[in-house]
């Protein structure tokens, strides 16, 4: 999960927890037990790192929606996919969003999520390339997906299934870590070729505040074409 270049920074602020994890040889059982073991420590490690990438990400959205949809705020239902321990579910309830859901593969970091009372719905659910039937075709008008869209979390095959979770005419929006967009752009690009999605922004924003950790990462934001 560290990138290349800030392995020591993410084990100065996140001890050795991901030393183990491959793209290739990480089960979904293990990033559970990474996720169990770190759910309560993970808001102060966190902010020890100074992450700052919530509230840049979560504006993004909003600009894209305020734009696309036109529906009043509390009307717009998000899937916070990976949601978890709920900061970006803060950032968008700040601007005015209530009608938020939250999935996520790791009960204990939903379980902390709860804490916050943003959320009105909970999924404990992987992200993978199978339909989730906790959640309908079409379901949501936009997803927010923060810090997930990482190597050994979830693979690209993955895009489609966030797709599907969202109308046509809706939102996916999703940043990629520094050093890792090359892992998801070509089943990006092969959506936008299939007419699936249409990009609508990518934007470099700032991930965390300190200088050994990655300094951003890229935000984009997708209209659904078709689900
Ligand atoms: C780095 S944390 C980011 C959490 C939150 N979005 C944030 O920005 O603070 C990654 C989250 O993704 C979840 N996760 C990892 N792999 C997943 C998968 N395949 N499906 C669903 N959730 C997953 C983890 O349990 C964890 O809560």
């Amino acid at each position: 999960m560290a990138t290349k270049d800030h392995v020591a920074g993410y084990t100065k602020y996140f001890g050795n927890r991901f030393a183990n994890l491959s793209p290739e040889a990480t089960t979904e059982e293990e990033i559970k037990d990474v996720y169990k073991e770190w759910a309560s420590k993970f808001d102060e490690e966190n902010s020890n790192a100074r992450i700052v990438c919530h509230k840049p990400q979560a504006e993004c959205l909003d600009f894209a929606i305020k734009k696309y949809l036109d529906k009043p705020k509390e009307e717009i239902k998000i899937i916070d996919c990976g949601a978890g321990t709920g900061w970006a579910g803060v950032e968008l309830n700040k601007l005015g969003y209530t009608n938020l859901c939250a999935l996520d593969i790791s009960q204990e970091m939903l379980d902390e999520a709860k804490k916050k009372k943003i959320y009105q719905k909970f999924i404990c659910a992987p992200l993978n390339d199978q339909q989730s039937p906790e959640v309908k075709t079409g379901e949501y008008d936009a997803m927010i997906c923060i810090g997930t869209l990482a190597s050994a979390h979830v693979k690209p095959a993955a895009l489609v299934e966030m797709i599907r979770m969202i109308r046509t005419g809706g939102l996916v929006s999703f940043n990629i870590r520094y050093g890792e967009l090359e892992i998801y752009q070509p089943k990006m690009e092969e959506l936008e070729k299939a007419r699936s999605w249409e990009k609508v922004s990518k934007d470099t924003v700032p991930q965390f505040d300190v200088d050994d950790m990655p300094p951003t990462s890229t935000f984009f934001v997708y209209k659904v074409l078709k689900c």
